[in-house]
């Protein structure tokens, strides 16, 4: 039904997880880290993040979207795990919700936690579809561990027009 909100969601799943497994270093950022997500974390959360390009940025209704990301997990990620979203539109609630972190690592991108402690990036291209009603969206996610360690917190916002 809202096919565009999981494409919010998925954006912002992608920056929070990051998925393949790289080697020792991180590797340089070719383009600044976008200005439309927001790290909202701090030392204490598991995941230090690097940088997260967009490409186009801001992404376009009807177009492919690039997304490269990097950071680095304090610990290792597993079961239980869960994201705290929330999405509006202008100032409309769209979605509240409770995610089940692995799960929807392993729906969306062919992942399974654990995810291990140590340096991880993603190159990554979703569609963003011609459908998603225009306007101001803004999301706010904060990821935990089952015992409720903080893995990050993320705040994001788009403007979708024509
Ligand atoms: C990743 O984080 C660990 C501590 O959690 C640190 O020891 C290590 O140096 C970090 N790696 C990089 C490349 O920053």
């Amino acid at each position: 039904m809202f096919l565009f909100l999981f494409t919010i969601i998925n954006l912002v799943f992608l920056t929070l997880f990051l998925i393949f497994q790289s080697p020792n270093q991180l590797p340089p950022s070719s383009s600044p880290t976008t200005n439309i997500i927001k790290d909202c974390s701090t030392k204490n959360d598991i995941l230090a993040i690097e940088y997260i390009t967009l490409n186009p940025d801001p992404p376009i209704r009807g177009h492919a979207l690039n997304i490269k990301a990097a950071g680095n997990l304090s610990e290792t990620v597993d079961q239980g795990s869960y994201v705290d979203v929330l999405v509006r539109l202008g100032l409309v609630q769209l979605y509240k919700g409770k995610l089940d972190l692995c799960k929807e690592v392993e729906q969306n991108f062919n992942l399974k936690c654990p995810l291990k402690k140590g340096i991880h990036k993603i190159d990554s291209d979703v569609d963003v579809p011609k459908e998603i009603p225009m306007g101001k969206y803004t999301v706010d996610a904060q990821a935990y561990t089952k015992d409720g360690h903080r893995i990050a917190c993320l705040k994001a916002e788009t403007v979708f027009k024509l």
